[in-house]
C-alpha cells in the first residue's frame, strides 16, 4: 500500500551536517520525499509532538534535546513507507540497531538518535499534519 510517513532529522544529526547523507540514504532506499522543511521547535511544539511520552522519565530531557537546534522534517512516500522507513532507521537504541541502519551509522545514544519516524498509519497521519498542511505536500 502506498503510504506517507513523517521523518525528522534531529538536532544532533543536523548539527553534525549529516542531513544530506541521511536524505540520500532515504532516497537510495526508494522512499520519496514529498515535503521538506527546516525549523527550530519551540518547547511547546516539542512537548506537543511527544505528548504521548509526557509521563516518561526521559520526557524533559527529550524536549530539551529536540529544541536544542534546528531539525529537518520530511514527509516520505512509498510502498509500505512506514515500516520500510522504520527498518531503515533501526532500533531506538543505536547499540541495538542493525548494521547499515541510520541509527547504527549516525546516532550517538538512545536520546540523541539522529532520526524519528512514525510508528503506525494513524500516528503518521497525526505527525505529518503536525508539520505540514496538504498544500505543502506534492501530489
Ligand atoms: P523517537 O523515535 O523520536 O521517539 C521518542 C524518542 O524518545 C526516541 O526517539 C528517543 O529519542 C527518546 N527515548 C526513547 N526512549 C528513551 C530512553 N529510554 N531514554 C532517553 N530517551 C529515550
Amino acid at each position: 500500500m502506498n503510504e506517507r510517513t513523517l521523518c525528522i532529522i534531529k538536532p544532533d544529526a543536523v548539527g553534525k551536517n549529516l542531513a544530506g547523507k541521511i536524505l540520500a540514504h532515504i532516497q537510495e532506499a526508494g522512499l520519496r520525499p514529498v515535503a521538506l522543511r527546516m525549523l527550530r521547535l519551540t518547547q511547546a511544539q516539542a512537548e506537543g509532538f511527544y505528548a504521548v511520552h509526557r509521563e516518561r522519565p526521559f520526557f524533559a530531557d527529550l524536549v530539551r534535546f529536540m529544541t536544542s537546534g534546528p531539525v529537518i522534517a520530511a514527509v516520505l512516500e512509498g510502498e509500505d513507507a512506514i515500516q520500510r522507513y522504520r527498518k531503515l532507521m533501526g532500533a531506538t537504541d543505536p547499540g541495538k540497531a542493525e548494521a547499515g541502519t541510520l541509527r547504527k551509522l549516525y546516532a550517538a545514544s538512545t536520546q540523541s538518535n539522529a532520526v524519528h519516524g512514525s510508528d503506525a498509519p494513524e500516528t503518521a497521519r497525526v505527525e505529518v499534519a503536525y508539520f505540514f498542511s496538504s498544500i505543502d505536500q506534492v501530489g
